[in-house]
């Protein structure tokens, strides 16, 4: 059995076609990441705004998250948003859209009471970002624990300067510490090899952004769990401070804003947005496994996203995605190690696409997509994206 992604590669040398084929699948997999995670549920004017709006008045107290219009269109593509699943009848293969239901916090709750006792459900009005008063009673040493620091040595130089300005921006109120904790208003994902970085390196100078003390955190998707680097098994968790922390510059100087703003009673501040760039979190639930215990399923009950939807539901989200066949040629060139060639790279997609026809022929498709085991043995090619070139195949032919 053939498929897209595979024949897109025999036709290079047929422009026309491959050009076609091309735009649909890059279309395809655009469609399938939109979908299938409609990630701030069309609540609101989705508009990504490089410049944020004057600040209103200072106001302390919360702001509803969801703060959105129930109106019955917007519930359907809350509540349902479509997976594929390969159905398999006399007239051959086929890619099914089933409908799944959108977790809300309640299911969500009971796999991680710590990070939901934490980030709170509202909000506080003055930022665009999510933020909010946490109040501090740890150590001299902020940062003395975080597991980032850690595990590299290299961050020392940016925890020392978030160290200087911790304690100057700590409030007191009333014989207790505050300090102002924020998420990232918005997220850079994609897949590898897309332009993420080269879009975080243009941004990261913009002078209305600020992004994560460390390039990719990777917290949602691994450093949670403990997965230290892909495919590896968890050692010990990240707790959500040591995440949190990574936005402390970005949180002081808001806090900074927000307490001048009150002084002078002058609303006309601009805050800036804080973003984060780990790729990974559009595609990576191979961490499912070790998330839900007692799991006699083969497939996720929840994925990655899930849990920002319903912690953040207003979270922006810039994708990045390129025309596959580039992209995965330019992934094999830029990670694999030894003996690189035209024919081993043709070794590799074949042997991937051949392993994931083998699990679809005893599996169900979603079961392979999220087949962490799969997925790591893999050459090349992930079974997320073996799944969209799959639905193009059907879409096409
Ligand atoms: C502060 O915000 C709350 C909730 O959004 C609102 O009810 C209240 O009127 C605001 N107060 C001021 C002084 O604007
Ligand atoms: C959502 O999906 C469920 C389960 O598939 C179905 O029963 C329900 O009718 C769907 N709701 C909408 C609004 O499509
Ligand atoms: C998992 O199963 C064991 C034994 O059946 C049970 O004692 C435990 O409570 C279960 N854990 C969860 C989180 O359901
Ligand atoms: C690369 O090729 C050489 C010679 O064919 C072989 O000995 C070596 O094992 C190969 N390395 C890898 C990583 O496949
Ligand atoms: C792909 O690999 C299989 C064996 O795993 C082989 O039979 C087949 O000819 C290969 N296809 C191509 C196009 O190289
Ligand atoms: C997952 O992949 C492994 C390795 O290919 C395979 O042994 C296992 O049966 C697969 N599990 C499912 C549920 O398909």
């Amino acid at each position: 059995m053939c498929f897209a992604g595979w024949r897109c590669l025999h036709w290079c040398r047929n422009l026309g076609r491959r050009t076609l084929l091309c735009l649909v699948f890059a279309l395809v997999i655009a469609t399938f990441v939109l979908t299938s995670y409609v990630l701030s549920g069309g609540k609101q004017d989705h508009t990504f705004h490089f410049f944020p709006s004057k600040l209103k008045e200072p106001n302390l107290s919360f702001k509803k998250s969801q703060e959105y219009k129930q109106d019955k269109t917007d519930q359907t593509i809350m509540t349902n948003i479509t997976t594929p699943h390969l159905q398999t009848s006399s007239s051959g293969h086929g890619l099914l859209w089933v409908s799944r239901r959108i977790p809300d916090i309640e299911d969500l709750r009971q796999f991680e009471p710590h990070i939901f006792s934490i980030i709170p459900q509202e909000f506080l009005q003055f930022s665009r970002n999510p933020c909010w008063y946490q109040e501090y009673k740890g150590e001299r040493d902020p940062y003395s624990n975080n597991a980032y620091l850690l595990y590299a040595k290299r961050f020392r130089t940016i925890f020392e300067e978030m160290r200087q300005s911790f304690w100057k921006r700590l409030q007191a109120i009333g014989g207790h510490h505050y300090r102002l904790r924020c998420l990232p208003y918005f997220y850079i994902i994609g897949q590898p090899k897309c332009g993420t970085t080269d879009l975080y390196n243009r941004l990261l100078v913009h002078p209305s952004v600020r992004f994560s003390a460390i390039k990719e955190p990777q917290w949602w998707t691994r450093k949670r769990v403990g997965i230290l680097r892909q495919k590896e098994t968890p050692k010990s968790r990240f707790p959500l401070e040591n995440y949190l922390d990574l936005f402390d510059l970005a949180a002081q100087e808001i806090q900074g804003l927000h307490s001048e703003m009150k002084r002078k009673e002058d609303g006309n501040i601009d805050s800036p947005i804080i973003g984060e760039a780990s790729a990974s979190t559009m595609w990576d639930n191979d961490a499912w496994i070790y998330i839900y215990d007692n799991v006699t399923n083969t497939e996720p009950p929840h994925l990655t996203l899930d849990f920002i939807h319903v912690l953040q539901p207003n979270a922006k989200f810039i994708v990045m995605l390129r025309d596959p066949v580039e992209r995965l040629y330019s992934d094999y060139l830029y990670f694999s190690v030894a003996n690189k060639s035209v024919e081993d790279f043709h070794d590799k997609v074949n042997d991937s696409v051949q392993m994931f026809e083998s699990c679809l022929r005893t599996s169900p498709l979603r079961s392979c997509v999220y087949n962490t085991t799969l997925n790591n043995l893999l050459p090349l090619l992930s079974t997320w994206e073996l799944t969209s070139a799959k639905s193009v195949k059907y879409f096409t032919m």
